[in-house]
């Protein structure tokens, strides 16, 4: 990927914009149809005291997406609550490694400070090592494991 030097410019999401519903898919392939991934997303802007919105861009090319939010209810791992709870982190692969997240995660950092918390809380499946890699070395600790079950019932 062409890319300007210095750092992604990081800004602060007002409304729905289509490369940000494409990364919310790539992240979240099953996390419902467009429209109601945009629902989601417009519910998420008109509540600016819950959730925060970031993007990354390289020049004109968006390479990236956070999103927190106040997690009110117990959350594992974290020792606090409520809590700022990073919910969702995406880098376009042709823009990985090249310090994207961590801005990112800067962003939602500054954020969870200025709104008065002070701890940020994430998961990460077990299988996404990589992620696990990315959370210690952006200052997270490792803080629990979970395995979730169902079954149909009765
Ligand atoms: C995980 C992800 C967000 C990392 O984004 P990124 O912009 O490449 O991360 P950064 O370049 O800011 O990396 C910061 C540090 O995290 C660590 N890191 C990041 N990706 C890593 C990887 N694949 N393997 C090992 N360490 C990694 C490194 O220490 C890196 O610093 P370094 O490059 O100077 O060594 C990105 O790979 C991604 O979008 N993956 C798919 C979606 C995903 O898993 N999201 C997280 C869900 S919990």
């Amino acid at each position: 990927m062409d890319r300007p030097p210095g750092p992604p410019r990081i800004e602060r999401l007002t409304a729905p914009q289509p490369s940000w519903l494409a990364m919310r898919r790539a992240l979240w392939p099953e996390g419902g149809t467009d429209a109601e991934l945009l629902r989601e997303m417009e519910r998420a802007l008109a509540d600016p005291g819950t959730c925060v919105q970031f993007m990354a861009f390289f020049g004109a090319q968006a390479v990236g997406f956070a999103e927190a939010a106040v997690r009110r209810d117990a959350v594992n791992g974290a020792t606090l609550s409520p809590v700022a709870f990073l919910e969702g982190l995406y880098v376009v692969p042709g823009a990985r490694r090249q310090g994207v997240a961590r801005r990112l995660v800067q962003a939602v950092i500054d954020w969870a400070v200025g709104a008065g918390f002070a701890e940020l809380a994430s998961d990460a499946l077990l299988e996404n090592t990589a992620s696990h890699a990315m959370h210690r070395a952006l200052g997270f600790e490792e803080a629990e494991r979970v395995v979730c079950f169902r079954r149909a019932v009765p």
